[in-house]
């Protein structure tokens, strides 16, 4: 790669895993004990609007407790560090990424510290508990929501997303299980591109025969290599 390359980058939540932010799909995974349908989708939160609120409030409660780790720093450093054009793409809604340092970042499934209005469709910067309904900070309305990207709804800034999948020259993919669409897709539109792919993951994902390199191994050792790599 030369210093003028593009570069796309994909976490998921394998990257914050050793941060102690459990994944979707582990054995102690997010979804053990919930059924996807019982919290992630519209129809959920019509239904049973109290637990869906009762388990993203747990998860934002407990962004305070996790602190980002040196898969998240590295990223912010090359973030910081790398005069080419950069996007890192994450599927998480925690904002380990930022508090990495890292700037050129998109949350393709939403986060946690912020709430949709579905009334005015503001979006808000949010710290505390959404489920007692607290009113709209801009038109008073008690229909706050998650802002997070749920099954059936369309992943956000898919348009800047695929604008850069399409001229980069390396594509990563970082801590992911390569089940989720249209995520699990961008390795193919990357390769359509001409680009370069690599998989950083703990195990064999789903994607990693269409990687031109799987690389297995915890992120927070994986990554900083890479930068290092990157950075030489
Ligand atoms: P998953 O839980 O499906 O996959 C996490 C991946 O990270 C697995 O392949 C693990 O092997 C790997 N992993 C675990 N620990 C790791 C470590 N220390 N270093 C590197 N890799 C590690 O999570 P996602 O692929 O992010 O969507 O899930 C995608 C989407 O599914 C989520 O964004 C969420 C979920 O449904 C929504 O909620 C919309």
């Amino acid at each position: 790669m030369d210093r003028q390359s593009r570069i796309v980058i994909l976490t998921g939540a394998g990257i914050s895993a050793e941060s102690g932010v459990p994944t979707f799909r582990g054995p102690d995974g997010l979804w053990e004990g919930h059924r996807v349908e019982d919290v992630a989708t519209p129809e959920a939160f019509a239904r049973n609007p109290a637990l869906v609120q009762a388990f993203y409030d747990a998860r934002r409660a407990r962004l305070a407790d996790v602190a980002p780790n040196a898969a998240h720093i590295a990223l912010g450093r090359l973030d910081s560090a790398w005069p080419g054009e950069l996007l890192i793409v994450t599927q998480n809604v925690d904002d380990l990424h930022e508090r990495g340092g890292a700037l050129r970042l998109v949350h393709m499934h939403g986060e946690l510290l912020s709430a949709w209005c579905t009334a005015c469709d503001t979006r808000h910067r949010w710290q505390g508990p959404l489920g007692s309904f607290p009113p709209c900070p801009a038109c008073g309305a008690p229909q706050l929501r998650p802002d997070i990207v749920w099954f059936g709804e369309m992943p956000y800034a898919m348009n800047r997303i695929l604008r850069s999948l399409a001229r980069c020259d390396l594509f990563v993919a970082i801590g992911t299980s390569g089940q989720v669409y249209p995520a699990a897709g961008f390795v193919e539109t990357a390769r359509e591109a001409g680009a370069r792919t690599l998989e950083l993951n703990l195990d064999p994902s789903a994607m990693s025969a269409r990687f031109h390199e799987s690389r297995l191994g915890r992120a927070g050792t994986l990554v900083p290599a890479l930068v290092d790599e990157l950075l030489a």
